[in-house]
């Protein structure tokens, strides 16, 4: 069957996709997106964490098919979604008829990039993305892009969160390397700068 969706703010298409198939295969596979990581395929360890529709999702577990006609966005659209937003104010995928995207060349060539974390060349980042640079929460790194995907929504509708409130959106997502304590002082710093740079209420 054919899957038309969008990825990244872009309208795509896969062919030839089995019944079967999961939607993080058709990314990695057959989008040529391999941010979004392979560990578990059981809806376990929330590395293949995507956005669908807004939400996030374990992509290991949505059948390709249920895609159709929706809205995706994975790690390597992340650092143009989180633009927009702060831009537009709008959803960060074009559907709210907010301009932007990230190609499938620009989503492909960002993962080839290599990121030199003391210049920072190389692709472009989210504040989500500096801030686990910043506060050392990368180690195999494995783990980051559920993470990222994961921390940048809850930032987005909850921009002060507490301990606990980070603790609960990112319960789905697992590290074997950190120990947790730097991956809650990124999402804090995260949340910091962009309470610093967001716009006073009623401004
Ligand atoms: S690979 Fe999808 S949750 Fe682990
Ligand atoms: S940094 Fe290695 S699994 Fe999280």
């Amino acid at each position: 069957m054919r899957v038309n969706f969008t990825v990244n703010g872009r309208p795509q298409e896969a062919d030839d996709v089995w019944e079967g198939e999961s939607l993080l295969y058709v990314l990695r596979e057959r989008m040529g997106l391999p941010g979004s990581k392979n560990a578990c395929e059981q809806g376990e360890c929330g590395s293949c964490t995507v956005r669908l529709d807004g939400v996030p999702v374990c992509a290991c577990l949505v059948a390709a098919g249920q895609a159709e006609g929706r809205d995706v966005v994975t790690v390597e659209g992340l650092a143009d979604y989180a633009k927009q937003r702060a831009e537009h104010g709008g959803c960060g995928t074009g559907a709210c008829g907010t301009p932007g995207g990230t190609s499938l060349q620009d989503a492909q060539q960002w993962q080839a990039k290599p990121l030199d974390s003391q210049t920072g060349e190389g692709g472009e980042l989210s504040p989500i993305q500096q801030a686990f640079i910043d506060a050392g929460a990368v180690q195999c790194g494995f783990c980051t892009p559920g993470l990222l995907v994961a921390a940048d929504e809850m930032l987005e509708r909850n921009p002060s969160p507490s301990d606990a409130d980070i603790r609960e959106a990112l319960s789905g997502n697992l590290c074997r390397c950190t120990g947790y304590e730097k991956i809650m002082d990124a999402v804090r710093l995260a949340a910091a700068r962009q309470s610093e740079t967001a716009p006073s209420q009623g401004a």
